[in-house]
C-alpha cells in the first residue's frame, strides 16, 4: 500500500540533501569537511539544513530554526512582514477559505447529468417506475454501482438521499432513542455516553455530539490513523464509549490515509460496550490528485474477520463526485445493521430521490467512468494545492514556526503554527480581507488544546485567490510567530 508522509513528523525536512549536493558529496567525499567549514557566497544548503534522526531512525535534514535569531534579527524580520501586511490590506480583499466546497468549474463536469434521464427511461431493472414512492434502500443500478465502490455487496448498502452527513445524524438520532441493533439499552439511556474523536477533524462530526451531548473524548490523530495504543485502552474499560468517527482517506482536514495496521486494530480491539461502532465517513474515497492513490484496508471485511462483524457504518456520497447538495448519499454495513437502518428508514421517508440515482448511474456508469471523472477534478484541484504547498513552502519553510500536511487527495491542508497562534493568526487575516476556518474548529467543542490547527480549504477559491490567501496567512503565521518567539526576550 502507499502511504501518506507522516503529518506529525518530516515537516520542513527532507531526508537527503538536495541532487547537487549529494553529487558533490559522492564525487569528492574527502572534500566534504571543507565544504562544510566553508561560508559559500550563497545560502549553503547546511546553513539552512541540520542534521537529525527522526523516529524511524532516518537520518533527515531540517532547516535552520527562526528560534535562533537574535532580538534586532527578529524585530528587522517583523517589519518587513509587517509592509507587506500593510500592502495586503490596501488591497480590500473578500476572500474565503473556510469551507471545502467544489468550485464551479468542478461542478460544471457534471452538467452532462441533466441530459442522460430521458423522457422514456426511467424504469428500473427491478421494474420500479423512479418517478414514485418506494425503493427504500435505493435502485438495484445504484445499490450496484456504489456497492463496488465502498467494496461491499449490494445487500450491505443503503443508497439514501442527497447527505451522508445527514445519514450519519440520524443513525446516531436512532442509535440513541432506540439503540443499534445488538444494544440492551438506548444510547441515549446511558449516562455520559461518550464518543472518540480523532483530532484534528470534521467539525460537523463534533457538532453532532455536541447537539446530542455525546461527550467527546479527543485523541491524537497520527500519520497512520488515531493514536491506536489509547484508544485500545480507552474502549476496553468504559462501557458509555458508543462509538468513535473515522474519517480514513485523505482526512478532513490532516490528509492522512488509516493505515492497514490501524485498520486491523480498529477492528479487533476488545470493547466493554458491545453495541460500539465505528463512524467510517469515507467521503473522499476516490477524490487522489495523484495516478498512484493510498490504498485504505477494507473496514467491514476487517471487521467480519475479526469476528465483530456489525462494528461498522461506513458512509459516503458523490457531493464532492457530482454535484454538492444534490449528489446521492449511502450507508453500508452488515447485513443486518441495514436491515435494521431500514426499519429506522420507514419512518423517516417513502423513497429517496430515484430519479437523481438513475441521473448518477447513467451518468457515472460504472468505476472506471468515476475514475475518469474525478481525474477530471483533479486537474482542476492540484495546481491550488500545489500553490499552498509552494507558497507554505516558500514563505515558512525556511524558518521552522510551522508544520503542514501535504495531503495527496481530499480537500484540505492542515497547519499547526506554533502554540498559542492559531487564534491570532485567524484574526489578522479576517482583518486583511482573508476568512479562513476558526481556530478550533477541528476539536472538539472548539477547543484546540494547543491553539495552533489552521484548516485551510484552498478548492472552491480561484488560483489566484489562493495564492494571494495563502501569501497572506503566511504572513500573519510569521507575525504571530514572531510575537511568541519575541516575548521572552523584550519582556
Ligand atoms: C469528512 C466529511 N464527511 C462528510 C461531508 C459532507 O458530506 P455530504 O455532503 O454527503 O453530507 C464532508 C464535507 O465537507 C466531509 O468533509
Amino acid at each position: 500500500m502507499v502511504k501518506t508522509p507522516p503529518v506529525q513528523d518530516g515537516h520542513n525536512t527532507f531526508a537527503s540533501p538536495p541532487v547537487p549536493i549529494i553529487l558533490y558529496y559522492r564525487s569528492f567525499p574527502e572534500l566534504l569537511p571543507i565544504f562544510l567549514r566553508a561560508k559559500l557566497t550563497y545560502k549553503c544548503f547546511f546553513d539552512i539544513y541540520s542534521l537529525r534522526i527522526n523516529s524511524f531512525g532516518e537520518r533527515m535534514y531540517q532547516m535552520t530554526d527562526l528560534k535562533s535569531l537574535n532580538a534586532r534579527e527578529l524585530e528587522e524580520y517583523r517589519l518587513k512582514l509587517v509592509k507587506r501586511y500593510r500592502e495586503f490590506q490596501s488591497r480590500n480583499l473578500e476572500l474565503d477559505m473556510t469551507r471545502g466546497k467544489p468550485c464551479s468549474e468542478q461542478l460544471d463536469l457534471s452538467l452532462g447529468m441533466f441530459e442522460v434521464v430521458q423522457t422514456s427511461k426511467y424504469i428500473t431493472s427491478d421494474g420500479a417506475d423512479c418517478r414514485n414512492y418506494g425503493g427504500l434502500d435505493g435502485i438495484p443500478e445504484a445499490r450496484e454501482l456504489f456497492s463496488q465502490l465502498l467494496e461491499v455487496e449490494t445487500d450491505e448498502i443503503i443508497i439514501g438521499g442527497n447527505s451522508s452527513l445527514k445519514l450519519m445524524h440520524d443513525t446516531i438520532i436512532g442509535a440513541m432513542v432506540h439503540g443499534v441493533m445488538d444494544s440492551l439499552v438506548p444510547w441515549g439511556k446511558v449516562p455520559n455516553v461518550k464518543f472518540l474523536c480523532p483530532s484534528p477533524g470534521y467539525d460537523r462530526h463534533f457538532a453532532i455530539c455536541e447537539y446530542l451531548q455525546i461527550e467527546m473524548i479527543p485523541v491524537e490523530l497520527t500519520g497512520d490513523g488515531p493514536d491506536m495504543d489509547i484508544i485500545e485502552e480507552l474502549v476496553m474499560e468504559d462501557e458509555t464509549i458508543k462509538g468513535i468517527w473515522c474519517v480514513p482517506k485523505y482526512s478532513n482536514p490532516t490528509g492522512i490515509v488509516y493505515s492497514d495496521d490501524t485498520v486491523d486494530r480498529l477492528a479487533s480491539m476488545k470493547t466493554k460496550a458491545a453495541d460500539f461502532r465505528i463512524f467510517w465517513d469515507n467521503a473522499y474515497a476516490v477524490h487522489h490528485f495523484t495516478d498512484y492513490p493510498a490504498g485504505l484496508k477494507n473496514i467491514l471485511t476487517a471487521c467480519k474477520y475479526e469476528g465483530n462483524p456489525e462494528r461498522a457504518f461506513i458512509f459516503s456520497s458523490t457531493s464532492k463526485i457530482t454535484f454538492a447538495g444534490a449528489g446521492i448519499a449511502m450507508m453500508a454495513g452488515s447485513k443486518g445493521n441495514m436491515e435494521f437502518t431500514k426499519q429506522q428508514m420507514f419512518f423517516q421517508t417513502i423513497g429517496p430521490d430515484k430519479l437523481n440515482q438513475l441521473r448518477h448511474v447513467l451518468f457515472l456508469r460504472n468505476l472506471e467512468g468515476i475514475d475518469n471523472h474525478m481525474k477530471k477534478h483533479a486537474a482542476i484541484l492540484k495546481p491550488k494545492f500545489d500553490a499552498v504547498q509552494e507558497i507554505l513552502e516558500r514563505e515558512l519553510g525556511s524558518n521552522n514556526i510551522a508544520k503542514w500536511s501535504r495531503p495527496e487527495g481530499g480537500y484540505f491542508v492542515s497547519i499547526d503554527t506554533l502554540d498559542g497562534c492559531a487564534e491570532s493568526v485567524v484574526a489578522m487575516a479576517a482583518k486583511a480581507g482573508v476568512k479562513l476556518t476558526p481556530a478550533g474548529a477541528t476539536y472538539p467543542y472548539n477547543k484546540d488544546p494547543r491553539n495552533r490547527n489552521i484548516r485551510i480549504a484552498p478548492s472552491f477559491p480561484l488560483l489566484e485567490d489562493v495564492v494571494s490567501a495563502m501569501e497572506l496567512a503566511a504572513i500573519c503565521i510569521q507575525l504571530t510567530s514572531i510575537d511568541v518567539l519575541d516575548a521572552p526576550l523584550t519582556r
